[in-house]
């Protein structure tokens, strides 16, 4: 049964901008993105969108839907009532460059900042790691870029002053993932807190909230590294061998 949706668009570029009505046809089955590219076919050819796959694995089409952090590919129609307006607006925290594209630059470059694993003096297949690891691992490398949880995370969301001095939960996750790597022989408390910022973090996890790929971020990732940074500071004989250059 197809219907007719209110649709609410930004357009704009990163000067000027405005949100736009559009009535634009919904057939069953369909989801945001769906719609998104019957409205560039029927009225709005110029619309520029990010997509890539259109089954939540690239993370190219992030964007807020009625002000929630989403991926449109992932976003059912079905959610949302007949006659409700949706209002599609581009990721709030990341420089609008047209339409519902952002520059999301902020996030390739806290990427190359982290230091890459290093397995020390280690050959391949010298370790045997336990099961845990591997699934600790597993569910931080599902992670699909999408930035949604760097974009909702209130740090830096209105905060752009902040942006210089942390990287955000997807780059503070994937330090934990190596810090917690039985095969890396990096120290990455000290990064963690001074170069990335993970003391800005205080627990709100909207991240989690968010994360399409429902990845834990806050608590198997940042309160994990969170708890060895604080180790690393106040326990007494590891600030004693810190001292001494022997941990
Ligand atoms: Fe997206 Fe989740 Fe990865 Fe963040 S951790 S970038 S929300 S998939
Ligand atoms: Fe931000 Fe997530 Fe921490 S939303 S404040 S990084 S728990
Ligand atoms: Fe790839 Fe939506 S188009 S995640």
């Amino acid at each position: 049964m197809s219907y007719e949706a209110k649709f609410r668009v930004w357009r704009g570029d990163d000067g000027d901008g405005e949100l736009v009505d559009y009535a634009v046809e919904v057939n069953e089955g369909e989801v945001v993105l769906d719609i998104i590219h019957r409205l560039q076919q029927t009225q709005a050819p110029d619309l520029a969108v990010r997509w890539n796959c259109k089954a939540g694995k690239c993370g190219s089409c992030s964007a807020e839907i009625n002000g929630m952090p989403r991926l449109l590919c992932m976003t059912r129609m079905s959610t949302f009532t007949e006659d409700e307006t949706i209002t599609v607006t581009p990721v709030r925290t990341f420089p609008v460059i047209r339409d519902l594209v952002t520059d999301v630059s902020f996030n390739y470059e806290k990427a190359r900042q982290i230091p890459a694993f290093d397995p020390g003096d280690v050959a391949p297949g010298d370790i045997r790691m336990q099961q845990v690891d591997v699934q600790r691992s597993q569910e931080f490398r599902k992670c699909i870029e999408c930035f949604l949880c760097n974009n909702v995370c209130h740090v830096i969301r209105d905060h752009d002053e902040n942006k210089p001095e942390f990287a955000g939960p997807r780059f503070l996750m994937r330090i934990a993932e190596l810090e917690m790597h039985p095969a890396d022989v990096a120290d990455r408390r000290n990064i963690a807190q001074s170069d990335h910022g993970l003391g800005y973090c205080n627990i709100t996890k909207c991240c989690t909230e968010v994360c399409p790929e429902h990845i834990k971020i806050t608590d198997n990732a940042l309160i994990p590294m969170k708890e060895r940074v604080v180790g690393k500071k106040y326990d007494p004989i590891v600030w004693l061998g810190s001292k001494l250059g022997i941990v």
